[in-house]
């Protein structure tokens, strides 16, 4: 199937779709010989043959990597800019450009998805899919029945309404109370907002499970690949087949 010259790039790993419409427009992409400067030009990934800088471009195999991310790694690759470590450093041995799928916050452990198939990655965020992310929070305070059942009905919060798929009380530890938390959408410290909107911080927040996905004994720090089966299940998850 052909796919337009900056999506081949991109899929290739030589560097984002935005990034390549420039190489294209700079005249730096050749395609069978001839240089193009086309963003709509199309090329068949089995056929043509794609240099960029006079380098030939090969596509890259599709990855899927999950990484149990430690405490304290930023989700994002390549440096940052006030010097705090970043998931880069974890999956240096990773040859093809994968991306994080969503963000863990800082302070954030556990399950990341990383991948450099967009397609998957889009419908595994996309609220479409709904798509069970589960949660493990260790909440400060003990949550009572009432509250419980408070949580599972929903809530207001400053960027709209949210409501969880599941709540469950795992177990009292001293004061504080571990939960799991499902949510299906992303938006940004959902799970820590919605618990302190019931007036319980949560002091440590784990992701366990992505859809079909599992974290299981992956080490903090260590990642790797999907297997067949894990892979399946995703796909199918999210209509792919
Ligand atoms: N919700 C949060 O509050 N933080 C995360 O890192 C993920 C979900």
């Amino acid at each position: 199937m052909k796919v337009r010259i900056n999506k081949f790039l991109s899929e290739a790993g030589v560097t984002s779709r935005r990034k390549a419409e420039k190489l294209v427009l700079e005249g730096r992409v050749k395609v069978n010989g001839q240089v193009v400067r086309d963003l709509a030009f199309k090329v068949d990934p089995e056929r043509d043959r794609v240099e960029v800088d006079g380098k030939p471009v090969k596509p890259q195999r599709k990855r899927y990597v999950i990484l149990n991310k430690p405490c304290c790694y930023l989700t994002q690759l390549g440096p940052s800019p006030d010097g705090r470590k970043t998931i880069s450093e974890l999956i240096k041995n990773i040859p093809e450009r994968v991306f994080p799928v969503g963000r863990l916050d800082y302070n954030t452990e556990g399950l990341l998805l990383l991948t450099n198939d967009g397609e998957l990655a889009n419908r595994v965020l996309h609220p479409r899919y709904k798509l069970p992310k589960v949660y493990l929070a260790l909440v400060e305070g003990k949550v009572d029945q009432k509250t419980l059942k408070a949580m599972r009905k929903g809530a207001q919060l400053e960027d709209g309404f949210a409501k969880p798929d599941a709540v469950r009380l795992v177990r009292y530890e001293g004061k504080d109370t571990l939960l799991e938390v499902v949510f299906h959408e992303g938006r940004k410290h959902i799970v820590k907002r919605y618990l302190a909107h019931f007036g319980h911080r949560v002091k440590r927040l784990k992701r366990t499970q992505i859809g079909p996905v599992k974290l299981g004994k992956l080490a903090p720090g260590k990642w790797r690949d999907l297997n067949k089966g894990e892979l399946a299940q995703l796909f199918k998850a999210v209509g792919l087949t």
